[in-house]
């Protein structure tokens, strides 16, 4: 199994795939991977010659200096679990330095808006953080297609929207959440909850069940209350937001239109913050 440190060198190795355009599937992540992670792999996998993950905490997006310092960071286990799947994909691990050369900043981006809702109201910076690492992985990497989860779902699109303002000919495919049986997202902060928290924790995902029956005959303004209700009786959750947002623009929504509309969560458990989210029709 191949991992590359070094941006020149991953880049000469997928050199011939390249001339020979064969499709290259990139797969971003910060590592302490798990089963969401390893899906979107697979995914990857079965549509392209060959697959790059890349591996990289990326210092950034990281509104809260406690939160990039806790980040679990487990580069023998990740690339034990990738082999599992696959001794072919390749893993460029890079260093903050190679990433950043010294010059640990963001670019700002506009995402026409994007930005401003939820994890972008409440993270400051955290989007242009993401914005500008994704398209430093995009350039390096040069894929064909890239893989991102729908566990977080404004990342998602804002990554569409940096495909589609600069004109970056990659393709972004969106993969489906993964949840434990429990129905709790999977997610690497996850680990840092006691075994109760993770149990208590299938409450979030139960709760977005709830809004999207409740969805089908109330109206947006009753759904809402009935969730800021649920968890008001469930003290030991702290919700930092709960929105109904169309998919398209993510702006909260007020009447129902015919468009695409999702819940969006985002509580702490303790002092770990949880997101989810969840199509409503
Ligand atoms: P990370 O949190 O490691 O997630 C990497 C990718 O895995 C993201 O696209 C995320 O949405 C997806 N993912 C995580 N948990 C998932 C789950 N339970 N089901 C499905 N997909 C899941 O997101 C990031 O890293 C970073 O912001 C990154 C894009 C790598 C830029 O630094």
């Amino acid at each position: 199994m191949l991992i590359f440190n070094k941006k020149a060198d991953l880049q000469n190795h997928l050199m011939p795939y390249i001339q020979a355009n064969s499709p290259i599937g990139l797969v971003p992540t910060m590592g302490a991977l798990h089963q969401g992670h390893l899906a979107l792999m697979e995914r990857s996998l079965a549509q392209n010659t060959i697959t790059v993950v890349s591996i990289f905490v990326n210092p950034t997006q990281f509104n809260n200096p406690e939160d990039l310092e806790k980040y679990p960071r487990t580069l023998e286990t990740d690339a034990e679990k990738i082999k599992t799947l696959s001794a072919d994909i390749i893993i460029f691990a890079p260093g903050v330095d190679e990433m950043y050369h010294g010059n640990t900043v963001s670019q700002h981006y506009s995402f026409d808006g994007l930005e401003n809702q939820m994890e972008g109201a409440h993270r400051p910076g955290h989007f242009d953080g993401v914005g500008t690492i994704v398209k430093k992985l995009f350039d390096i990497v040069q894929p064909t297609n890239a893989y991102f989860g729908e566990k977080d779902f404004q990342q998602l699109q804002i990554v569409r929207k940096l495909v589609e303002k600069n004109h970056i000919p990659i393709n972004i495919v969106g993969c489906p959440i993964t949840r434990e049986p429990s129905g709790l997202a999977m997610s690497s902060r996850n680990e840092r909850l006691s075994p109760d928290e993770k149990t208590g924790a299938a409450f979030i995902y139960k709760t977005l069940l709830e809004a999207q029956d409740k969805f089908k005959n109330e109206s947006i303004s009753t759904v809402k209350q009935y969730v800021t209700e649920a968890f008001a009786a469930h003290p030991e959750f702290k919700p930092d937001y709960f929105e109904i947002a169309r998919e398209d623009s993510l702006e909260p929504a007020t009447l129902k239109e015919n468009t695409k509309y999702r819940a969006f969560v985002a509580v702490f458990l303790g002092n770990v913050r949880l997101i989810d989210n969840i199509s409503l029709n």
